[in-house]
């Protein structure tokens, strides 16, 4: 693996050894690299819980973070960002994690680099390390994906976290479903769309998506209380859950609008375990991305194998 930018050229296998990666890392933890390793975040639109869980995970793996910050850098005199990411590697960053506003940008510059990139989130194209930390999620509930019922719920059209989802959840063997206001849903992926109140009944795991109002055309106007009662996770839709089925959530959380408030840290609800897990499964990326580009870090990365 020379990057990870996208769920859908992902093997089982691929997904399943990171998974194992992570779990190991989970156990075992890991030891101090014997060399000095550096980490660039690119981070062209906003995030809390991406960036900050990558630069734990990157310092609890030993690398050093490059201090990049959008807002102060040279973009501001208009440099692109294809240079701005090449001025880095050019100074010595060893892997790059970025995330874009438009989709397919980070892939591309991936294929433009030497070193290993990491998309974390391409407008409403893909979010793999999220999706990543989903599956770990879901693998530790249930131990298997094999005809696991997943029902995404909400903005799918606009959601990079309902795409990578989708491509790696069918490629590992579960059924996926969509419930979504017509005008959300998305053509182009082809699932099965669900009544929300019938589908609730029969699935292991309600993965809801926050309504990506930054990326509307139209200018959407919510009637919060109405949008959770028809396309939302009410108290009375969680009720009717199975008594095993969890709830996710990519997060942020439009608390009271995709999700009743008092559902977000319910007993079914492992919405902050996501985020926990986040760091493990990103260590195991980058862990496996600089096993797979260099030599020198090859021994230290093996010894818990
Ligand atoms: N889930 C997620 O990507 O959150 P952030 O936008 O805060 O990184």
């Amino acid at each position: 693996m020379n990057n990870f930018v996208s769920m859908k050229e992902m093997s089982a296998i691929q997904i399943h050894q990171l998974l194992k990666t992570a779990s190991d890392i989970e156990r075992n933890g890991v030891s101090p690299l014997s060399e000095q390793l550096f980490a660039a975040n690119l981070f062209f639109e906003p995030s809390t819980r991406t960036k900050m869980s990558f630069v734990v995970a990157e310092k609890k793996l030993g690398l050093e973070v490059l201090d990049f910050d959008a807002g102060s850098s040279s973009l501001q005199k208009g440099e692109s960002v294809y240079d701005t990411a090449k001025t880095l590697e050019s100074i010595g960053a060893n892997l790059l994690v970025v995330r874009h506003p438009v989709a397919n940008q980070v892939q591309q510059l991936a294929k433009q680099l030497t070193i290993p990139v990491i998309n974390a989130g391409d407008g409403a194209g893909e979010h793999p390390t999220q999706c990543l930390l989903d599956l770990y999620t879901m693998y530790q509930e249930f131990q298997s994906f094999q005809g696991l019922n997943v029902l995404i719920v909400g903005d799918v059209v606009h959601s990079r976290v309902a795409r990578s989802n989708a491509y790696a959840l069918k490629t590992l063997g579960a059924n996926v479903y969509f419930s979504s206001k017509p005008q959300w849903q998305d053509a182009e992926l082809d699932f099965p769309y669900l009544d929300l109140d019938e589908a609730i009944e029969m699935c292991d795991v309600v993965m809801l998506l926050r309504i990506q109002l930054e990326r509307h055309e139209e200018n959407t106007v919510l009637d919060q209380d109405s949008y959770l009662a028809k396309y939302g996770l009410t108290i009375e839709r969680e009720r009717k859950m199975k008594d095993h089925a969890i709830i996710l959530h990519p997060a942020p959380v439009n608390r009271g609008i995709e999700i009743a408030d008092q559902l977000v840290e319910c007993e079914r609800s492992r919405i902050f375990t996501q985020m926990k897990n986040g760091v493990t499964t990103r260590m195991a990326v980058i862990q496996q991305l600089l096993q797979s580009g260099g030599t020198t870090h090859v021994n230290h990365f093996n010894q818990f194998e």
